[in-house]
């Protein structure tokens, strides 16, 4: 048994936990709350700090609220169902503060907007849904265990309780497969894929009967095989895209391709991007890692000239269809991976360029390729991990080019996940 002791939790951090101090050594807590006085057990010993469990909460903090769902704690989806919401989103903007302020060298940097989700709940359009000896449910926190549950919370609501008929379906595979990729679009069509791991036998099952299973409006399933760390596709039935809209857009989104996953944020995101391209007369916009042309296409509507980046070449053949349904003329798209692209990135010389890139950030390559446009006036950053994004806005600052101001946008409630738009210009 490790050391017990009691500690006032001060804060959250990124990664979800609660942090307290003992005798001015680091403590983190997972599933606390700021304000809380809670008996820790020690479970783990690093340089510098300590790891510990809640054995008895003493003191309850006012930012406490009931979880809604009876698997939080259990399931590794979620860290914050036990924090009311508008705190959520205060952490959230205090974790990019101390990340542009410690990581990226700016001393009080402008956080000029905080954007909650219209809704906490039912926000998401899409799941990776994990299989294991019958269980269908989330890898557990920091585990490879199955919780097997029976719905979610966070998914819209024709999905949230798919989890039972996903099990039923397993009876009708001829072999388990390790994962399910459900995703409900705006016009809440229903893509399946079915993911499976080494060998297994192929199998074909009309689209219909599975739509009886499950209960969803169904339009097509795939069967994939995991490669690589990535599902690659085998075969699928039905149809193997939908589409989703907003005000003044509409994206035709494959089952192979990426798509935002919060459908309330979707024009939030759009308008405080585009926004930029609207109230400045900029020529060009180069939008790199530009997925189905969510943010390319709207930002086309404002410039003379725009272009997008991608690597998956399902998303550029999305987002070369969607200029079309969104009649632009004047956008192109590149299927290349971002440094590959990065002598047309030269070649067309934006003044504007857009990056929204996966967690991993840029590279400084890529970033001293963006400084050098000759044009160049303006990057409009998207991030979803901030500590990447306030490595990449120091490196931007070596070349001269500075953050202005940045927005928290929450597409992720009850996750420690935060999503930022950093606007930056450039000086010399
Ligand atoms: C966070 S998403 C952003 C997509 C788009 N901006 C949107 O809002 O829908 C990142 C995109 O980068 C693409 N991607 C990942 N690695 C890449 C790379 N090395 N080069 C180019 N694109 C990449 C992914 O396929 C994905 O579409």
């Amino acid at each position: 048994m490790g050391k017990r002791f009691k500690l006032k939790i001060e804060k959250l951090v990124y990664g979800g936990r609660g942090l307290g101090r003992l005798n001015g050594r680091a403590v983190f807590v997972p599933f606390t709350a700021p304000g809380d006085i809670v008996l820790v057990e020690e479970k783990s010993r690093k340089s510098g700090y300590s790891e510990a469990e809640v054995v008895k909460i003493l003191e309850r903090s006012r930012e406490r609220v009931e979880p809604l769902c009876p698997y939080f704690g259990k399931c590794g989806g979620c860290d914050w169902q036990h924090v009311k919401y508008e705190k959520q989103v205060e952490y959230k903007r205090a974790i990019l503060e101390e990340n542009l302020q410690k990581i990226g060298k700016i001393k009080k940097p402008n956080i000029d907007e905080v954007i909650p989700s219209p809704s906490p709940w039912h926000y998401r359009n899409r799941a990776q849904i994990k299989v294991k000896n019958g269980k269908v449910g989330f890898f557990a926190k920091n585990s490879h265990q199955v919780v097997d549950i029976d719905r979610c919370p966070l998914l819209k609501e024709d999905i949230a309780e798919i989890f039972p008929r996903l099990k039923e379906l397993l009876t009708l595979l001829p072999s388990e497969p390790s994962e399910f990729h459900v995703y409900s679009s705006g016009k809440d069509e229903v893509l399946l894929k079915i993911v499976f791991q080494g060998r297994f036998k192929r199998f074909e099952i009309p689209v219909e009967k599975l739509k009886e299973v499950l209960k969803v409006n169904l339009v097509g399933y795939g069967i994939y095989r995991q490669s690589n760390g990535f599902p690659e596709r085998v075969r699928f039935f039905g149809k193997d895209f939908s589409y989703e809209f907003t005000e003044k857009f509409k994206f035709r989104v494959s089952a192979d391709s990426f798509f935002q996953v919060n459908r309330f944020q979707l024009e939030n995101l759009i308008n405080r991007v585009s926004k930029v391209a609207m109230e400045h007369q900029y020529m060009l916009a180069g939008d790199l890692y530009c997925g189905v042309g969510t943010l390319t296409i709207p930002v086309g509507r404002y410039v003379h000239r725009a272009f997008g980046i991608e690597a998956n070449f399902s998303a550029v053949s999305d987002a070369l269809y969607n200029k079309d349904i969104n009649g632009l003329r004047n956008v192109s798209f590149y299927c290349r991976e971002t440094e590959e692209g990065l002598p047309i990135l030269k070649e067309h010389n934006p003044d504007l360029v857009i990056v929204d890139p996966p967690r991993s950030g840029l590279n400084e390559k890529i970033i001293k390729t963006i400084a050098n446009l000759s044009r160049l006036k303006k990057v409009v950053y998207v991030s979803c991990n901030p500590s990447t994004l306030a490595r990449d806005i120091a490196t931007f600052h070596r070349y001269g080019i500075n953050m202005e101001r940045a927005k928290v946008i929450d597409m992720f409630p009850q996750t420690f996940h935060v999503e930022t738009i950093a606007y930056l210009r450039k000086v010399k």
